[in-house]
């Protein structure tokens, strides 16, 4: 196999030059574009983050303010994509919903799906605005509940609530402090370099898919319990945990035994090796919300804390250097805020969607960009023969 280099998971390659967003996983840094991620989730609107890592800099007002009315203007859904829903049994899981939804998409813009930069200016707007109508009336599709229009008058981040929680008779009362926290929390999963979705947006780009049905295979990456899907197992592991009365210490010993594959969701991290400053922003929010909101469930909170504590001063995590990560504590504020357990991935994929775009347009952009093409070491049989099917 020549020079082929075996790096098991990609632990140790890197696949591509970036200018979108900086790690440093001894030290806990997470910054797009340069700014550090604790003064983006303070200071900025998650539209204006979309923009920065999409185009490199932060908006003016008036760039930020036009950006989001044509957002806000384009999240209607052509009415035979609304058809589309109807063909999944009630009760799908919102995620491979939203990715046929977004790869329908691409049909219903076929004249502007080339690499071009109009073309991709267009999609990048088109999913901008669409996939959030998307995910929302996937979510309404699995609960048999109508769907409603965007309004022009609400936010960005407001048409997403509405459309996804709201009914026609009542609307959506909303609350600030969840506007805000859900906000903040789109900012911090905004983009986080070559992860496993991020990664399969940008192999099958390189293959110059278009950028449509690239995300779509974003989004399917990100449905696994060992990505994004984790903020959801972290809640079910935490309703399981106080529902059949396990001790958490207990729990953490099944853990460490490695019992079926049983693992403390929510911790350990491939890149951050002492914390993830993204779990660091989210545990404050916790605390917050949890207190205020009569949502939140305090006994999943404690035990998560209880689980924390006991494993940050074990031996086997430690050794591992194994932390709590994004997914520890989001789903339990998703929660508090009254969002269902099956819409906290696609929360997560909400948010993702502008770093997916971004890697997306940066690969395309790149004029030595090549196809993905990872090698391999053999370790089948060496050449033999075919056996007559009688022989066999
Ligand atoms: N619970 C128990 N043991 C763990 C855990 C965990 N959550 N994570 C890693 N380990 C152990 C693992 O078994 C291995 O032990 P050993 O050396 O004895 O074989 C060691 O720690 C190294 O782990 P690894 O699996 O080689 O690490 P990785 O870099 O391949 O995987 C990970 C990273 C995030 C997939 C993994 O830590 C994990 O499965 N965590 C739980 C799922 C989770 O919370 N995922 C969300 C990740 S952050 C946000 C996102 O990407 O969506």
């Amino acid at each position: 196999t020549g020079n082929v280099t075996l790096d098991e998971a990609f632990g140790n390659t890197a696949s591509c030059r970036s200018e979108i967003t900086f790690i440093d996983g001894e030290e806990g840094i997470l910054r797009y574009r340069g700014y550090p991620i604790e003064q983006l989730a303070e200071q900025c609107s998650f539209v204006e983050v979309m923009w920065l890592v999409i185009y490199g800099e932060l908006p003016t007002k008036e760039q930020v303010e036009k950006f989001e009315d044509e957002l806000v203007h384009n999240m209607f859904l052509d009415e035979r994509m609304r058809d589309l829903f109807r063909c999944f049994p009630r009760q799908s899981h919102p995620m491979p919903v939203l990715s046929a939804g977004i790869c329908a998409l691409s049909t219903f813009n076929r004249n502007h799906v080339g690499l071009g930069a109009e073309d991709v200016e267009i999609a990048t707007r088109k999913l901008l605005a669409q996939v959030p109508t998307l995910a929302a009336y996937a979510y309404k599709n699995s609960k048999g509940q109508p769907f409603l229009y965007p309004k022009y008058d609400l936010s960005y981040v407001e048409n997403f609530i509405r459309l996804a929680f709201g009914t026609p008779a009542e609307g959506y009362q909303f609350d600030e402090s969840i506007t805000q926290g859900l906000n903040a929390l789109l900012v911090l999963h905004a983009d986080h370099e070559q992860n496993c979705s991020t990664s399969t947006v940008r192999m099958v780009g390189s293959s110059q898919a278009n950028l449509y049905v690239s995300v779509a295979s974003g989004v399917n990456a990100l449905s696994g319990p060992l990505h994004g899907g984790a903020n959801q197992s972290v809640l079910e592991m935490l309703a399981a945990i106080r529902d059949q009365g396990i001790d958490p210490k207990d729990y953490l010993e099944q853990v460490k035994a490695k019992k079926a594959g049983i693992k403390l969701m929510g911790f350990g991290h491939r890149v951050y090796k002492n914390f993830d400053p993204r779990a660091a922003i989210i545990k404050k929010y916790a605390d917050e919300i949890l207190s205020k909101s009569p949502n939140g469930d305090k006994e999943l909170l404690s035990i998560a804390k209880r689980l924390e504590e006991i494993a940050l001063e074990d031996e086997y995590f430690v050794s591992r250097k194994l932390y709590p990560n994004v997914d520890f504590y989001s789903g339990l504020i998703y929660e508090a805020m009254g969002f269902p357990v099956e819409m906290f991935t696609v929360l997560f994929a909400v948010g993702r969607l502008p770093g997916w775009i971004a890697q997306w347009r940066e690969h395309n952009a790149d004029p030595k960009a090549r196809i993905s093409r990872p090698r391999q070491i053999y370790v089948g049989h060496d050449k033999r023969d075919v056996v007559p099917m009688d022989q066999r």
